[in-house]
């Protein structure tokens, strides 16, 4: 193979960046669709769509080897992560955290062995799925895509999946499995905070006891690639830099020898690459570069040619690369698979959303539901009951079924994309029949008098990845998390007056605090997020139809539940995890990390119909935090640009120039500053800033001219912090302050923190408020509690700009 024959099969673009013409110029060896991506950008593109896409870039790179005497065959990826959740008419199986509380690794395997299937009827090859973190931080925007906060079940659950997918050596061969891919190496769901794409800090013992577990396994059960973290570890830094973790453990101490692909534009995280150059990545051992756009990827392939026709990529790094991702396309048999579209399975509508395969994910939905809670017995409820259905997610499919479902964020779904799905709403209309049943969200037009029962259904909204995370300024009280979920609590409250029986199901991708919504209700259950067919639900919460007990909860706890609002972290030992100073056995969070209901809990029918079973009764509440609610609720401070703040913006002004918003979507040019938005922790949330010499503030004022009194996070000993990121140092004092109104306030000069920080690098600077308060500033009238000016030129970024107070233990 030519240089440039070798580094096609290791770059692999987006779908909608990539055209047939693409793949035969540039000899590339696969594509993939991110998730959200359909052809034609046609969400309800159907398996024959799919399949008949992939056949063109197939055939194009047929015609890119017509003459040499060999033929590379092409192979596509998809996130097929709860089913094949990206294709319309797909089976949608629960996510990860509800199969891990199934405590069934057998329903996993047919799960694989049926996802395979629908992948295959697409026309695709490759799955980028299990995901094998083991989430030890509940404010993670991905906990739900783990399967526990213990790594025996990852450790098991892994293997079946990964089995499930790809079958035996010779199953994987046939047009009926597809390759299957263990992600994200390693350490994901440990991260400080439960920061997406965030820093892992702790030892090698627990990266390989907690964090390796799922890819020990699935490797061993013949997974075909290892998907790289964004994460950084230690010393190491970024994952997709570390040739130790990368090069050293994965593929020579583990013995891997399938294909290490990148995450999305991944390479870019690492030090010394950029967007356009992935050569620090490479040189780590990445195989394969999965590229969002055609001006990245054309860069990133430009840039990696004069590497190694410089000696800089050595030649024998990009033969490992290559020769892994053709063994792989061996084993997954791809030189004996016909055409996409000449493929078994390929085009066949009816293998998508088949019968048997939504059978199966009804069977996964009710095994995967907790009991938390079942006082007087509510539960199993009679068909002939009288059922009115309440709650924020009564009708919502996108609350059922969390991120990665049709869209990237999940959060826009509804039964036009699932003509088949049931919200809980229409699963109970179906049980007791329509007269029985009534649905009213809020209760604004029904008295729950006239009803034997009240399902109330709450959860969060949809999300994925870094949106979902949880800021670590914020509680885990799920009513105080969006303005919108506290009307859940609301209604509760009101039921609770009105003396009606309530049943309360609970969505979402990890245990909130919860515990007044338990007190309000009669029976509990933890739904987790089991997809756009409630009926699952409805199996369990219901007799059988003769009035029998019908079928019994099973899910068990495979995270335990936070008993107070702060409770964010996971540090359960379990009792398997060698080199740690746990001889006796299981070691237990204590004291306000004591969970309300421990790892592995879960009632069932049987046993709370036992006699001699107590009521649950009145859980404990999380003593209120000393600070007033109003303050601990806006602890918030100034998030720059994430989606949805609607409280702060943030402007400039100058000497003789107005003041203007910046944008936050493309650059601000003035002739005193230069301003856009970058991507730092998330996408949009940092401003790069070039100051010009004239005086220039930058700064985040309410939107509605409001003032607020600050002295609360004065007194409790709050911080104003940045994250700032310096090109060029300030060329004269640089000063940071709150503001209120005119005259300016005292400013602090900071111009010597900034010019000692590395180049280059991300690094906080924090100001205690008491530090401004010392030089005159005052709080208690503030509508900028973040405000930067200078009269000197200076080139930095910032982002996560926050007032922070810590929640005083109680
Ligand atoms: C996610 C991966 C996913 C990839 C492709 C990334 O943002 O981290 O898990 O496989 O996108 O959609």
């Amino acid at each position: 193979m030519t240089v440039e024959e070798k580094l096609g099969q290791m770059i692999q673009p987006d779908l909608w960046e990539l055209t047939p013409e693409d793949v035969r110029a540039y000899r590339l060896g696969s594509g993939l669709n991110g998730a959200g991506r359909w052809p034609g950008e046609d969400r309800r593109a159907g398996a024959t769509e799919w399949a008949a896409v992939l056949d063109g870039f197939w055939q194009a790179a047929e015609e890119a080897y017509r003459d040499r005497g060999f033929r590379i065959p092409f192979m596509w990826a998809t996130d097929a992560v709860h089913g094949h959740n990206n294709v319309h008419g797909a089976t949608i199986f629960p996510h990860n955290i509800g199969l891990g509380a199934a405590g069934e690794p057998g329903l996993v395997r047919r799960i694989g062995a049926a996802t395979a299937r629908e992948v295959a009827a697409t026309g695709m090859d490759w799955t980028f799925a299990p995901t094998v973190a083991t989430p030890r931080d509940r404010r993670w925007g991905r906990h739900y895509e783990g399967y526990s906060e213990d790594p025996e079940i990852v450790h098991a659950y892994a293997d079946e999946m990964v089995r499930g997918l790809q079958g035996d050596a010779d199953e994987l061969r046939t047009d009926t499995r597809v390759l299957s891919c263990v992600k994200h190496w390693v350490g994901d769901g440990g991260t400080f905070e439960g920061e997406d794409r965030g820093y892992t800090r702790c030892d090698e013992d627990l990266l390989r006891n907690v964090h390796a577990m799922g890819f020990i396994s699935g490797i061993r059960a013949g997974a075909q690639s290892v998907m790289v973290s964004y994460s950084a570890w230690g010393d190491e830094g970024r994952l997709h830099g570390s040739h130790y973790l990368i090069t050293d453990v994965l593929k020579e101490r583990m013995g891997f020898d399938g294909i290490v692909i990148g995450d999305w534009d991944a390479h870019a995280y690492v030090e010394g690459c950029s967007d356009g150059d992935a050569g620090n990545a490479i040189r780590a051992g990445i195989d394969v570069l999965m590229i969002s756009t055609k001006v990245k990827w054309q860069a990133v392939h430009g840039a990696a040619l004069n590497e190694i026709r410089s000696g800089a990529i050595p030649m024998s790094r990009i033969d490992d690369a290559v020769l892994r991702v053709l063994r792989v396309k061996a084993r997954a048999g791809l030189w004996e698979k016909p055409r996409p579209l000449a493929r078994s399975l390929a085009g066949h509508g009816t293998v998508l959303g088949h019968p048997e395969h939504r059978a199966l994910a009804r069977e996964a939905v009710r095994k995967s539901l907790v009991l938390l809670k079942n006082d007087d017995r509510v539960l199993p409820l009679p068909r002939t009951s009288r059922v009115l259905v309440a709650g924020s997610a009564a009708e919502a499919l996108s609350k059922q079924s969390g991120g990665f479902t049709v869209s990237w964020q999940g959060d826009d779904i509804d039964l036009k994309d699932f003509p088949s799905g049931s919200t809980l709403a229409m699963a109970v209309g179906e049980a007791v029949g329509a007269d029985r049943c009534k649905v009213d969200p809020y209760l604004e037009h029904t008295d729950p008098a006239a009803f034997d029962v009240v399902v109330v259904a709450m959860g969060e909204d949809a999300y994925a990845e870094m949106l979902g995370s949880i800021k670590p300024w914020r509680s885990l009280s799920y009513a105080k998390l969006k303005p919108g979920y506290a009307k859940d609590l609301e209604t509760l409250r009101r039921l609770r007056r009105a003396g009606a029986v309530v049943v309360t199901v609970m969505f979402g991708g990890r245990p909130l605090y919860v515990t007044e919504e338990i007190n309000l209700s009669d029976a509990f259950v933890a739904a987790w997020l089991p997809g756009p067919d409630a009926s699952g639900i409805a199996d369990v919460l219901f007799q059988d139809a003769g009035g029998g007990p019908g079928h019994d909860f099973q899910g068990r706890l495979s995270f335990g539940w936070p008993a107070t609002r702060t409770s964010f972290t996971t540090n359960r030992i379990p009792p398997h995890i060698p080199h740690y100073e746990a001889p006796e056995g299981e070691v237990l969070p204590t004291g306000r990390d004591a969970p309300l209901f421990p790892y592995g809990y879960g009632l069932t029918l049987a046993e709370s119909h036992e006699d001699g079973l107590k009521n649950l009764g009145e859980l404990p509440l999380d003593a209120e935090p000393r600070l007033p609610e109003a303050l601990l609720d806006d602890i918030t401070a100034i998030p720059i640009a994430l989606r949805g703040d609607t409280t702060y913006e943030f402007r400039t002004a100058a000497e003789d120039y107005d003041p203007r918003p910046l944008r936050m979507d493309g650059p601000t040019s003035s002739p005193f500053l230069e301003a856009e938005p970058i991507d730092h922790l998330g996408r949009g949330d940092g401003l790069s800033l070039s100051f010009k010499g004239i005086q220039t503030f930058v700064y985040a004022q309410t939107r509605d001219g409001g003032f607020r009194d600050l002295r609360g996070y004065v007194a409790s000993g709050g911080r104003l912090t940045f994250q700032v990121r310096v090109f060029e140092a300030p060329t004269g004092p640089f000063h940071l302050t709150c503001h209120d109104d005119y005259p300016q306030q005292p400013a602090l000069d900071i111009s010597a923190r900034l010019a000692a920080l590395p180049y280059g690098e991300w690094a906080e600077v924090v100001v205690p408020l008491s530090e401004l308060v010392g030089i005159g500033v005052e709080f208690d009238h503030v509508d900028v509690p973040f405000q930067i000016w200078t009269e000197g030129r200076a080139r930095l970024d910032i982002s996560t700009v926050r007032l922070s107070v810590d929640v005083p233990a109680m």
